[in-house]
């Protein structure tokens, strides 16, 4: 850990491999990424209820939900704070923000990691160097093959037709600026551990495929 002058990192007591041991499984952080409407959330969510069913202690980190607090939106935060303070920490959708959004879920779930809980995430994280930068700080904190990518791959065109928040026809119509897919950009992942065709198959098919490969990649007892 990188020593700072005026903070000391502190090691636990109780170590992951402790916790792991009380689980009965490992922990590790199952990255969902794709478009808004690709479906990245049900198939979280699916994951999620069938892995809870097994026995696994798992937790879901959502797009929607965590920008309602940990990183709530300028708007969100005016309602209980000074319009400066909720400028100066509201999270909004330059690339920037969404850099810094997606950094402080990577912190987030590494702890969930640490406590040897199976973490899902669900954010459309767009950027490659952002998604990166958290698998970085996953592994280097643990061992390689903690984070795995799952690229809910679903055509713009499906997700635009199924438009279930009516955001894409606010962004063609001008009404929301710099949406993705629309007039901003999602870079696809390059070697993701799960690749999911998100179009074709039903979300319970899909969340199968996602338990298949970590059972594969020895996530799962
Ligand atoms: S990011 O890019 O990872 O920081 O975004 P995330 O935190 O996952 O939030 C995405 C949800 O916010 C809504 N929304 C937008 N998405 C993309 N671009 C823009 N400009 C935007 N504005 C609002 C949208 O409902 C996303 O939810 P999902 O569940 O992905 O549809």
């Amino acid at each position: 850990m990188p020593e700072n002058v005026d903070i000391t990192w502190h090691d636990h007591h109780v170590s992951r491999t402790d916790r792991e041991k009380l689980n009965g499984h490992k922990g590790g952080v199952v990255w969902f990424t794709g478009l808004s409407g690709s479906g990245k959330s049900t198939v979280a969510n699916a994951v999620d209820a069938k892995l809870h069913q097994m026995g696994i202690h798992t937790y879901l980190l959502d797009g929607d939900n965590v920008r309602h607090g940990l990183n709530a939106s300028p708007k969100i935060l005016e309602e209980s704070h000074s319009p400066e303070f909720a400028q100066r920490f509201g999270l909004g959708f330059g690339a920037q923000d969404r850099a810094e959004n997606i950094r402080r879920i990577g912190a987030v779930a590494d702890l969930f990691c640490q406590a040897g809980v199976l973490v899902l995430t669900a954010f459309v994280s767009p950027y490659r160097a952002d998604r990166d930068a958290v698998r970085q700080i996953v592994e280097s904190s643990g061992s390689a093959g903690d984070f795995i990518e799952v690229f809910v791959d679903t055509p713009l065109a499906v997700c635009e037709q199924r438009d279930p928040k009516g955001l894409y026809k606010k962004a063609r119509a001008g009404e929301i600026k710099g949406f993705t897919g629309i007039d901003d950009p999602y870079e696809a992942p390059a070697k993701p551990e799960v690749h999911l065709p998100g179009g074709d198959a039903t979300p319970d098919r899909l969340a199968d495929q996602v338990i298949t490969q970590l059972r594969k990649l020895g996530k799962l007892p």
